[in-house]
Order: C-alpha cells, then sequence, then structure tokens
C-alpha cells in the first residue's frame, strides 16, 4: 500500500510514480483506515521534511504501525550535500519501532516561489551573508525537482527492494 503526506505536491509526486509502476493506488496519509492499517503487511511511506525529521501525519502513521514492512520516501528543501539527507534519515528511522525497514529513498523538493522570493530580499539586504545566500542558491536550484532523475531513482530503490515484500496474505 501506498500512502504520503504532501503539503505543497512534491512527495505527492514520488507516489505518482511508484502508483503508476506498481498499479496500486495511493492515499493521503490522513485518509488511511485502522482496516486498511490491519489488513496490510507492506507499506510505502512518502513523508515531507519538517524541521529536520518527517512531518507530523507520517509520526502518528508510525506509531501506529507494528510488524510491518516499510519503505520510506520523501522530499526536503535542502540539496544532496554533507551528511544532512543521512541525518534526517536516521531520525526518521528511530521512528520505526518493530517494523522493518525495506529500504529509503530522499530528494530535493521545490521550496514555495513566495518562501525564494522572501529569501532574495534578505540576501540583498544581507549581501555579505554567506549561508542565506547558499540557502538563496540551493532554494533556486531546488525549483525543478522533483525531477525525471530523481523519480528515476526513486524507481531504482523500489525496484531493488521489491524481492523483500512479503507475499499478500490472502
Ligand atoms: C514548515 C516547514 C518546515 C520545513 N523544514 C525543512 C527542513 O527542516 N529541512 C529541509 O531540508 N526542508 C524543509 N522544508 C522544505 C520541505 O521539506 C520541502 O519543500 C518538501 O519538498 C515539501 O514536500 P511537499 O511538497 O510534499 O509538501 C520545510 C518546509 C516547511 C513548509
Amino acid at each position: 500500500m501506498i500512502v504520503y503526506a504532501s503539503k505543497s505536491g512534491n512527495t505527492k509526486q514520488l507516489a505518482d510514480a511508484l502508483e503508476k509502476e506498481m498499479l496500486v493506488r495511493s492515499i493521503p496519509t490522513a485518509e488511511i483506515s485502522e482496516e486498511e492499517i490491519a489488513s496490510c503487511q507492506s507499506f510505502l511511506i512518502g513523508y515531507w521534511v519538517n524541521q529536520g525529521n518527517c512531518d507530523e501525519e507520517t509520526k502518528k502513521l508510525l506509531t501506529k504501525l507494528h510488524g510491518k514492512q516499510i519503505f520510506l520516501f520523501g522530499t526536503l528543501g535542502a540539496k544532496d550535500s554533507g551528511n544532512y539527507y543521512d541525518a534526517v534519515k536516521q531520525r526518521v528511522e528511530a521512528l520505526l519501532g518493530d517494523n522493518e525497514l525495506i529500504g529509503h529513498y530522499l530528494c530535493q523538493g521545490k521550496i514555495r516561489p513566495e518562501v525564494i522570493e522572501r529569501y532574495r530580499v534578505m540576501a540583498k539586504q544581507k549581501p555579505d551573508d554567506e549561508h542565506l545566500q547558499m540557502q538563496l542558491e540551493n532554494y533556486e536550484a531546488g525549483i525543478t525537482h522533483p525531477d525525471q532523475n530523481d523519480i528515476q531513482l526513486l524507481l531504482e530503490a523500489y525496484r531493488c527492494m521489491k524481492s523483500k515484500l512479503h507475499a499478500p496474505k490472502r
């Protein structure tokens, strides 16, 4: 089963790609029922990064899952540099409890245009602030993401873990 939390559409783009690949309908995390949770053994869970961790809806869902197989996928504003992606992944994986992690994919997503505009104004006001400059460049570079390459890498990660999936219960 594919579920996703997405405020501005980036993570939904990834869920849509998985939906096409698997021919399984994806549903918003907030809409999943207790029956669906009980009857399903494997979950592909999409989240967006909020303050270095997964969003609140995803956190809530994870507390309800026990003994399940979980493939995580998410989007965030930062680009993949340094160890930030690993740190985010570790924080989210720490919430898995007794579930089995079978894969985890993270990629950059675009930031809302009004936020970028705010950063442009701030960068003009503080031209010597290197950190601000870096963030602005990062956000501007993110405008095209998730792109075809991000989607391709997601599908590769999915195909790699596919053989680990338990067969559905009959
Ligand atoms: C309230 C809020 C907090 C965020 N916190 C982070 C963060 O800590 N690190 C980061 O890289 N991006 C952060 N972002 C950017 C989002 O993770 C990014 O835009 C993501 O792709 C949104 O996914 P969505 O379009 O599926 O909602 C934040 C965005 C919002 C609105």
